[in-house]
């Protein structure tokens, strides 16, 4: 997407404010330009009780306050909150719920997100209902005791998105939290409060540090109560991260715009290659018109990712055999780093999963999942040609 032509425009001001929300020199008594890493785990007091800002490392931090800043403005929202993963994350935003509470989670989540809801949250008593992504199976899972409705936009790795604009307005007619991870995406791409949402998740993980060198998650929000209450889940569950992360993390986002804008020009270009080759059977990429949702990217996002899923033609022997040629793209899970990774999924990330349940989203063993990253894109492709030119 070089011009972003018939996508919703980029946010005014979004690399500045990467670079400069809350990162004023003036803040720090040396004046450093750099947000200083504040390794203290404790904070003077001048009488008991009598502290200035901080007084404790998890309840709070300097660093960590000032990314915490600078993710919220880059969302769009009011407040935000950094934990130590993005499924710590996930289990601050749960730990909002209660006993015999229900949530409607769309069907192709996250494996880690999946486990967490069917295999711990479902312990103490908060049971989860699947949905796919069209608003009438969520309004049909929806029951007396519904407080959540969890959704990931594009999915993994079908890449379906979910009309965030509808279901939020769903979720508010009912008062049911909406919840949107937008991990694969990243503000730049995708602002779900301004469509409607309570609440926004990332893996930092993924894109938002994108170097695949730090495990982090946020937690993105509009209203005060709902901040206080994550706040209080943040320390009092512990799920922080370090000072030295978040001022990793502060160093990434100062580039996220001009990486984010590379991985969508890149995908697509990849993506428009593939869609014609011979040895292709099938390319998913919500740029391309082919995708079922194309309109619906246009009308939600400013763009896509440097996500691609794609089908070979041949079966799981193919899918090894080319893998195992490729030369550039790096066999791994994960995703959003400046380096190119595949993955098989239905082998990989989504192998926790039953066979029925990844015959019923597609995860066949022809399907592969693409994070194109910001290697020299003919670079990419020719990778790509020659390991196909093998199967
Ligand atoms: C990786 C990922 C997570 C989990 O994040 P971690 O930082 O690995 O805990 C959650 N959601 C999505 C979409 C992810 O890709
Ligand atoms: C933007 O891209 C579209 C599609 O590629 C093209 O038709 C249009 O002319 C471009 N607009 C500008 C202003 O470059």
């Amino acid at each position: 997407m070089s011009n972003n032509s018939g996508y919703l425009p980029i946010p005014k001001s979004f690399a500045t404010s990467a670079i400069h929300v809350a990162q004023n020199p003036d803040q720090w008594p040396a004046m450093d330009v750099v947000t200083p890493i504040s390794l203290a785990v404790t904070f003077k007091q001048d009488g008991p009780g009598d502290f200035k800002k901080y007084e404790y490392s998890r309840s709070g931090n300097p660093t960590r306050d000032v990314l915490e800043k600078v993710i919220a403005s880059l969302e769009g929202g009011n407040f935000g909150a950094c934990f130590s993963s993005g499924l710590g994350a996930a289990t601050a935003i749960l730990s909002l719920l209660k006993q015999g509470d229900h949530l409607i989670c769309v069907d192709d989540v996250y494996g880690g997100t999946n486990r967490l809801l069917s295999k711990v949250a479902v312990k103490f008593g908060i049971q989860t209902t699947f949905s796919g992504v069209d608003i009438e199976s969520f309004e049909r899972a929806v029951q007396k005791n519904t407080r959540m409705i969890w959704l990931e936009s594009p999915t993994n790795p079908t890449l379906k998105l979910c009309d965030i604009q509808a279901i939020s307005a769903l979720a508010k007619k009912y008062n049911i939290l909406c919840v949107v991870d937008n991990t694969f995406l990243t503000p730049y791409l995708q602002r779900p409060l301004s469509l409607g949402a309570d609440i926004v998740t990332h893996s930092i993980t993924k894109y938002m540090n994108g170097h695949s060198d730090i495990i982090m998650g946020a937690v993105i929000v509009n209203e005060k109560k709902l901040y206080d209450d994550i706040k209080f889940l943040q320390n009092s569950m512990g799920i922080v991260p370090s000072p030295f992360d978040c001022y990793q993390v502060l160093r990434s986002l100062k580039t996220l715009a001009v990486r984010m804008k590379q991985h969508s020009e890149s995908s697509l270009i990849i993506a428009k290659h593939l869609e014609g080759h011979p040895k292709i059977e099938k390319v998913i990429h919500p740029g391309l018109p082919s995708h079922p949702q194309h309109e619906l990217a246009k009308k939600q996002t400013s763009g896509h990712s440097g996500m691609l899923t794609i089908y070979i033609k041949g079966n799981l022997e193919s899918s090894k055999k080319f893998l195992k040629s490729l030369k550039v793209f790096t066999l791994a899970e994960s995703l959003g780093g400046y380096e190119s990774l595949i993955e098989l999924p239905s082998v990989m990330t989504h192998a926790a999963l039953t066979q029925e349940h990844r015959d019923i989203l597609g995860i066949k063993d022809n399907l592969l999942r693409i994070s194109v990253g910001l290697e020299d894109t003919e670079d990419l492709i020719a990778d790509l040609d020659q390991a196909l030119a093998l199967i």
